[in-house]
Order: C-alpha cells, then sequence, then structure tokens
C-alpha cells in the first residue's frame, strides 16, 4: 500500500501546474476583465496524451462533461478526438454540438432514462446501466433488434476502496465503496446477466473523486478482469474496460497524490491482451487546465485580520469554500501568496464561509489588484450558481500559438429566471377588457405595422474566416436610422441560411432550412445607412434519431451591440 509521506513515493507524486505562473496576469486583466476563466490548451493536450499512454487511443478517454460543461473545452477536447462522458440529455448535447460524435459518447448516471438509453444505443452510443429495472426495460423496447450501440454495466466492486489520507468528505466521494448507491454489486451479475438476451460488451467502475493512491484502481481492475471472463462463460463478450475517474490532483503544495505519469505506467502494468481499456477523468485531466481570473474588489479590517474581497466566491468556486479544498492563489506578479500572514482572501457572497484563502499573506496587494485562483478547472463552473446575483465570467482560451479566443461574460439578462418566468398570471382572467381598434392604431407603430416592409439589405462582401464561421457585410436601408429587431432577424436570418447551405456545398436555395429557437439581443443601435460587418460562426451539426440535424449559429455585429443565436433543422 503506498504512502505518499515515504520519500521513495514522493518520486511519483503529482507537482503543482507551472503554465500560469509564466502569464503576464496584468495583460489578462486589462485585455479581458474580472473575473475571467483562462484554459490553457496546452496543459489540456499534455493530460490527454499522458491518459492516451494508457487507453492507447484518445477515443478511449471520455470526459466527464459534467466536471467542466465549458464549450471551450470541450471544443478542443472534440478536436483530439477524445469522448465524453455525459449524464443526461443537456450534456450529451453540448457533447455533440461540440463535434464529439456518438460512438464516443456514454451516458451514465444513478437514473437512466430509458428511452434515452434506448436510442441512444440505436445511434452508436456507449450507454453504462447499474439498475436491473431500467435494463430490462431497455431490452423490451429493442424487442430483441441488434444496435450498434454498446451496453456496459456499472459495476460495484465489492473490494477496498479507501484513501490514505483521511479527511471529513471522503464518504460523500467514494463512489465505488460498497455502501455506495453506485454500480450493481459484483455479486450480483452473473446471475442478473446470465438471463439477458442483449449482449453486455463492457464493464464500468469509477472509485471515486480525489483518491490519493492506487489501491482502489488496482482491486478495481482486478475485480473488473476476474467479472469479464466470467461473463464471458454465460455468452457476453465483454471486452471494453472502464477504469473510470478519480484520480486526485493537488491544489496547493501541500496536497499529495500520485502523479499522473506514475498512475499510467502503474495501471497500463495490469492491463491484459484482448481488452480494451477506457478513463474518465474529471480532476486529472482538466483540474489545472484553468484558472480563474479575479481582482481585489475592497479590503476590509477587522480587528487583527485584513479581509481581500474579490469578484467571485462560492458562486464559481463553491467545491473550495463549501468542501473547504483551498486552491493556489497567485499575484499579479505570478508568486502565490505566502501561507502564515492574518491576511484571508474571501468571496463577494453573502454566506460566512465565502473564504477563498485563510492565514496568508496578502503582501501590498491593492484594491483593483489581479490575482490568480490556480487549478480551478473541475466541478467549479460546473457546480457555479447564481446566488447573490452572481453572472458567470468571461473565458479565454489560450491555445498552442499563443492565440486567444474568448466568450463573453454572462449578461444581466441572461438569467432564466427572469426570462422564461410567465408573468401576472393569477392575476389573468378571460376578457378583463377589450381594447378597441381606434386605441390599437393610435398606439401602434407604423413602422412596424407597414413601413418595415420597406427595409432592405444588401450583401456588399461574405468571407469565410473559419471551417465554420464567416464575416460578411451588409449595406441596410429603412424608414428608421437602426435596424430594428425584426429587421435584425431578418438579416441574420438571411445570412445564417446562406452561409450554412454554402457550408453543405448546396447550388441553390432548396433545402429546407427551419429557425426553430431564437435568441436576440440589441442592446446598442446599430445605424442603418452605412455598411455593417456581422459575423457568423455555427456548432457541428447534430443528427437526430428521425434523421434530421440540429445546429447552433451564433451571430454577432461587430461591436456585440446586436447578437444572437439562432437553433436550426435542415
Ligand atoms: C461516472 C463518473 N466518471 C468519472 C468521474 C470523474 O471523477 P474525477 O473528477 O474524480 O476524476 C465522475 C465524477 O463524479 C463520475 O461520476
Amino acid at each position: 500500500m503506498e504512502n505518499f509521506t515515504n520519500t521513495k513515493v514522493r518520486q511519483n507524486q503529482a507537482i503543482l501546474e507551472t503554465w500560469t505562473s509564466k502569464l503576464n496576469i496584468r495583460d489578462y486583466y486589462i485585455n479581458y476583465g474580472s473575473p475571467t476563466w483562462i484554459v490553457s490548451k496546452k496543459q489540456l493536450t499534455h493530460n490527454v496524451e499522458q491518459f492516451a499512454r494508457f487507453t492507447e487511443s484518445k477515443g478511449n478517454i471520455l470526459f466527464p462533461v459534467k466536471t467542466n460543461p465549458s464549450l471551450v473545452l470541450l471544443e478542443v477536447l472534440a478536436q483530439m478526438g477524445v469522448g465524453a462522458d455525459c449524464a443526461n440529455r443537456q450534456e450529451i448535447d453540448l457533447a455533440l454540438f461540440a463535434g464529439i460524435p456518438y460512438e464516443r459518447i456514454a451516458y451514465n448516471c444513478p437514473v437512466q432514462e430509458v428511452c434515452l438509453s434506448t436510442n441512444l444505443l440505436k445511434q452508436g452510443a456507449i450507454v453504462v446501466m447499474d439498475d436491473p429495472a431500467a435494463i430490462l426495460k431497455v431490452q423490451d423496447r429493442l424487442k430483441g433488434r441488434s444496435f450498434p450501440g454498446q451496453l456496459w454495466i456499472r459495476v460495484n466492486p465489492g473490494v477496498e476502496i479507501r484513501y490514505e489520507q483521511t479527511n471529513d468528505n471522503q464518504e460523500l466521494m467514494s463512489h465505488a465503496a460498497t455502501s455506495s448507491k453506485f454500480g450493481i454489486p459484483a455479486e450480483d451479475i452473473l446471475p442478473f446477466v446470465k438471463n439477458l438476451k442483449m449482449p453486455v460488451t463492457g464493464l464500468h467502475v469509477h472509485v471515486g473523486t480525489q483518491m490519493d493512491n492506487l489501491t482502489s484502481f488496482r482491486n478495481s481492475m482486478e475485480a473488473m478482469h476476474e467479472l469479464a471472463r466470467a461473463m464471458k462463460g454465460v455468452g457476453h463478450e465483454v471486452v471494453h474496460l472502464d477504469v473510470g475517474g478519480g484520480l486526485g490532483i493537488p491544489f496547493t503544495e501541500e496536497d499529495e497524490f500520485p502523479s499522473l505519469d506514475y498512475w499510467v505506467s502503474e495501471m497500463s502494468e495490469m492491463k491484459e491482451e484482448n481488452f480494451r481499456y477506457y478513463v474518465e477523468p474529471g480532476h486529472a485531466l482538466c483540474g489545472n487546465t484553468v484558472a480563474l481570473l479575479t481582482k481585489v474588489e475592497t479590503i476590509k479590517h477587522s480587528r487583527n485580520k485584513r479581509w481581500l474581497v474579490t469578484d467571485v466566491g462560492t458562486d464559481q468556486l463553491a467545491k473550495v469554500t463549501l468542501l473547504r479544498w483551498p486552491h493556489r492563489i497567485l499575484n499579479p506578479d505570478g508568486q502565490p501568496l505566502p501561507k502564515g500572514g492574518n491576511d484571508a482572501i474571501a468571496g463577494p457572497l453573502c454566506f460566512a464561509g465565502d473564504i477563498l484563502l485563510d492565514k496568508i499573506d496578502a503582501g501590498n496587494l491593492q484594491v483593483d489588484d489581479p490575482i490568480l485562483i490556480t487549478h480551478a478547472g473541475a466541478y467549479t463552473f460546473s457546480l457555479s450558481n447564481r446566488f447573490n446575483g452572481r453572472l458567470g465570467p468571461s473565458w479565454v482560451l489560450i491555445d498552442e500559438n499563443g492565440h486567444e479566443k474568448r466568450m463573453n461574460k454572462e449578461g444581466r439578462y441572461d438569467n432564466p429566471n427572469l426570462t422564461n418566468y410567465f408573468w401576472d398570471l393569477r392575476q389573468e382572467k378571460p376578457a378583463v377588457e377589450t381594447i378597441s381598434k381606434e386605441r390599437i392604431e393610435k398606439l401602434s407603430s407604423i413602422y412596424l405595422t407597414k413601413l418595415a416592409e420597406e427595409d432592405k439589405f444588401e450583401y456588399l462582401q461574405m468571407e469565410r474566416t473559419g471551417e465554420r464561421s464567416f464575416a460578411i457585410d451588409v449595406m441596410t436601408e429603412s424608414r428608421v436610422s437602426f435596424i430594428s429587431m425584426p429587421f435584425a432577424i431578418r438579416i441574420f436570418g438571411d445570412a445564417v441560411i446562406v452561409t450554412l447551405l454554402h457550408m453543405m456545398n448546396s447550388e441553390k436555395k432548396e433545402l429546407p432550412i427551419w429557425g426553430r429557437k431564437l435568441n436576440l439581443d440589441c442592446f446598442g443601435q446599430v445605424k442603418t445607412g452605412v455598411p455593417v460587418r456581422i459575423r457568423v460562426s455555427f456548432s457541428n451539426p447534430v443528427k437526430e434519431l428521425n434523421g434530421t440535424n440540429t445546429i447552433v449559429a451564433r451571430f454577432e455585429t461587430e461591436c456585440w451591440d446586436c447578437s444572437g443565436n439562432f437553433l436550426l433543422k435542415f
């Protein structure tokens, strides 16, 4: 059994990432503001390549979308050929639109939707199940027909799952413990699958989260080998073994975890021929690839303590504050804030536990100084909340060439609690008042009822700027001096259709394309009568079971005065 306090194993200990110490934190603050998520593609690629040494294929790495459902990460992973572990339809949609095909998507959650599971098997996806009743219902729905997907069983191996360094949270994290709700107990699997007509082709164990030694991984891998051999004996050719996620990562210098390199080497030694191996690393794949830029909003003195209050806290970093897993924080010069002082970095929320780092020496940090919270990639954004009305940060990706791509901050009106609400329902009664034709005429807009018909626009030029993005210049003409919302829908609607047809190599406008959903923001006025540059970009198209395709188009005028997205079917 490893003990990471012993010096021999220390060599195999994970160390903190170094990419953030090379960032010019002040420049990022000036260019992108605060708070901002910063993602390192280089670190992400490195982690993927390490895990691929074990799986022998990037496609056998199934990234748990729950860890970080940002499209900034998902698109990079999709382009590398990585797959996704998804817990529901929303996570599956994110993976598909990012470009991860069904064959590399695994659906696995404690409540398995029978209809979704059946459809996914028909689409060629992996469905990981641990509910015998649900498995039998899926079997009924498939009516003995073969399917291109794969059914795997999640196993509760009944082996020792233990942490070296115990802390209060471990019972929340030991997913494969004998007492947990996950997985069919190993001893119940053979009797169950003996009578199952659907083929089971894989087994899955997820030991738990932030595992600090290899014992649990080894024990569960052995248990899977044994069970897979026994299942062959009852007619199930199990060839896929998914060892789940769970490898822990350090957040501060004091935290001790096996290194990824060590995990890969040790686990690779246990592999047997005739099996294909899969992993689902969350923390270990993306935890050290993301940092959160924040700033000191104010400094308060209370008794002997200095409180440096930032513009982000439990809203994005619930795991840090609620589980008390403090993360390293760098000052504007990229140096870690030293321990042992009487200062604390706290978030801005109405919650006493909203503390990011306590008992440190904040040195001469001033109000408005940027600081960087490192190792913030796993279960941060995905657990983010709107407590105290906080809004989501913007996103920046640093790619191999140092280029950056951003996603805007969440806006004041992006909150679905506000925009999906149906107002005044309790007061609504049949015909409280009938509004006369004359009154309507007096109040209605001549522009919208009559003159809008005269609005015209002309394409000046259209350029393809990327595989799925376009820049378009249009000249507009209208009796009003700005692009109204209905006019904007026409311009963007047509530009989206033209570019989509062009991408599909259509010779003329003959394919039916339906706009199904529209979000439109017009917070600034875009003038008519002068050329306007608009940008359009597309997600990957997603094929539905009925043969139609769905795609998301994002559109923006140059200064984001007018922007939004369409969901289209074709
Ligand atoms: C099924 C499954 N796979 C993988 C993971 C990733 O775990 P980790 O982030 O500890 O690697 C989780 C997390 O809970 C999970 O539930």
